[in-house]
């Protein structure tokens, strides 16, 4: 057997047997799903299905060969079955007089409240979806749920803050005011798949409990996670309120946004996407967009970092989930003196990393859910050799079906596609510099601006750059990596990496816009404004205090 063969099997053998999925990894029971849920209703789809597989393949005892895991399938609904939902939550939005949109803040908040306990009861499904969904590992996936619980307290805790605050009266130049923040209409929410939960709930969520109604399409993987659910969805909200559906983006997708009825597109994905889909919208001035897109976030190491402490961090910030995550670090620029000790220091820390399946203790580097996602990297790993950049972690960039080693390349150039585009996987490009202006110069003609990270010791290397950096992106981190937590944070971008800011308190900011009452200070107007008040003859007026 051949070096390269004796390593891909290497490799292989991380895969399960069938007996090791039936003793040790027990895999979900088939969900082949055909409800998706409109108006209120788990609609049976009587058309064609898609087929849902997991990253995690089943090695064959004796010859290792790999085959493919089928978890179940999802409707693949078509132009016609997506408006339906639309109509649903077009009905549900009512031109504004719908019982949701009109409903006080604190029923809205119950609602999100029973949802939030009937979630809880999912919580073993759906994380262990996860993992054989997108190959999240077992700490993770878990982590994803819980981060996602949190969140949706947080913001109802946030959305009462914003109540009490807006709950007086404002007077100023002889005229009073009552402030508040109203929903938008109707909202499209899209979720990636590297966070198929915690990123579409940090925008669906908000979405729903400002009084929106919402069309929730899940994300491409990580699809029937959803499913279990569906019936909490349809049990703890009004008819028409919240309709999920399936397909391919461009026919579902494409009809709602064509239609002209969607008022705000919430999307996470890349920005070719979300413009291409932007496009078809009819009067674009009435869309309101809230986009996470593409980022190409550089970890910047200055002359004065402690090469270790940082080391440890870069991979970390680079790798974690396979460097699936919109904030990892994707390129490394490094002073050329001392990117020989950096490299080496990387490479120790690449070494400690487990390949492993995701229930596995330990596991760092699993499967990817992206078909052929590892003969992409593949090719850009190889333009990467090609243009004179070598692999410098042993085993580095060997692959087999979907798992991929992570692979450290050294000296990455202008020259490489790694250099320009974002690779969403186990790759880590290190760029030699003699100059921090060709850093600079990367950073502000980059055509992304999410986050970036600076790594050193000294402050008055570390101030200017600062100052530099503030215009370009959304969050500058010193000596860690690139992140969006804690989600109280504003979480944005510049360029094309992002439209709009999601925090917990951004994003109800987002799905709402303000709208305010306001009469003459005068005694005439007070005793009228009053007695709306008192005889509670307006909920908009209303001065309730949400305890
Ligand atoms: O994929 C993008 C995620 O929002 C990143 O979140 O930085 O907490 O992993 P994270």
């Amino acid at each position: 057997m051949s070096n390269s063969a004796l390593v891909q099997e290497g490799l292989a053998l991380c895969f399960p047997t069938s007996q090791q999925i039936a003793s040790e990894f027990p895999l979900p029971a088939p969900i082949n799903q055909r409800h998706y849920l409109v108006a209120g209703e788990l609609k049976e789809w009587q058309g064609e299905l898609a087929p849902v597989e997991s990253p995690v393949q089943l090695r064959d005892e004796h010859s290792s060969t790999l085959s493919t895991i089928t978890l179940g399938a999802t409707p693949l609904l078509d132009a016609t079955a997506a408006l339906t939902a639309l109509d649903a939550a077009v009905a549900a939005y009512d031109l504004g007089r719908g019982l949701w949109p009109c409903l006080s803040v604190i029923d809205r908040v119950n609602h999100v409240e029973q949802f939030l306990s009937a979630m809880l009861k999912q919580r073993d499904k759906v994380v262990q979806l996860l993992m054989w969904e997108i190959g999240k590992n077992a700490q993770d996936a878990a982590k994803e749920f819980d981060r996602t619980c949190d969140y949706i307290r947080d913001t109802i805790h946030a959305l009462k803050q914003q109540d009490r605050a807006a709950s007086h009266f404002v007077i100023e130049q002889g005229v009073m005011g009552k402030i508040r923040r109203v929903p938008v209409g109707v909202a499209l929410c899209m979720g990636p798949y590297n966070y198929p939960l915690n990123e579409t709930f940090t925008t669906l969520i908000p979405a729903l409990i400002m009084g929106n109604t919402v069309i929730f399409k899940p994300a491409k993987y990580g699809v029937l996670l959803i499913e279990p659910l569906l019936a909490a969805f349809r049990d703890c909200f009004p008819a028409g309120v919240i309709n999920v559906i399936y397909g391919r983006g461009r026919e579902t997708v494409g009809a709602l946004m064509a239609s002209g009825k969607i008022d705000v597109f919430a999307f996470i994905g890349t920005n070719k996407g979300a413009s291409d889909l932007k496009r078809l919208h009819p009067k674009p001035h009435r869309l309101r967009a809230v986009l996470g897109l593409d980022a190409k976030n550089p970890a910047i190491v200055l002359p004065c970092a402690d090469l270790a402490a940082t080391a440890k961090e870069v991979i970390a910030g680079a790798l974690a989930f396979n460097g699936q995550r919109c904030t990892a670090l994707k390129i490394i620029w490094v002073p050329r003196a001392q990117a020989d000790a950096f490299n080496q220091l990387c490479v120790e820390r690449i070494n400690q990393l487990k390949v492993a399946m995701p229930w596995q203790q330990g596991a760092d580097i699993t499967p990817l859910p992206e078909p052929n996602k590892t003969q992409h990297l593949d090719a850009l790993l190889q333009d990467a050799l090609v243009h004179g950049a070598s692999v410098q972690n042993p085993h580095g960039g060997e692959f087999i079906g979907s798992l991929y080693r992570p692979a450290l390349l050294y000296p990455v150039n202008a020259s490489m596609r790694l250099y320009h585009e974002e690779q969403f996987g186990p790759l880590v490009p290190v760029v030699p510099y003699d100059s921090i202006d060709e850093v600079i110069d990367y950073v502000i003609h980059s055509d992304f601006g999410q986050q970036l990270s600076i790594f050193g010791q000294d402050s008055a290397a570390i101030g200017p750059l600062v100052d530099i950096f503030a215009n370009q992106v959304g969050r500058i981190n010193i000596n860690s990596q690139c992140q969006r937590s804690p989600d109280s944070f504003p979480f944005t971008g510049r360029k094309d990496s992002a439209e709009g800011t999601l925090s917990v308190e951004d994003a109800l900011l987002q799905f709402s816009i303000p709208t305010l009452v306001a009469a003459k200070h005068n005694a005439q107007q007070i005793d009228l404004v009053k007695s709306m008040i008192k005889e509670r003859h307006s909920t908009f007026l209303a001065t309730d205090f949400l305890f």
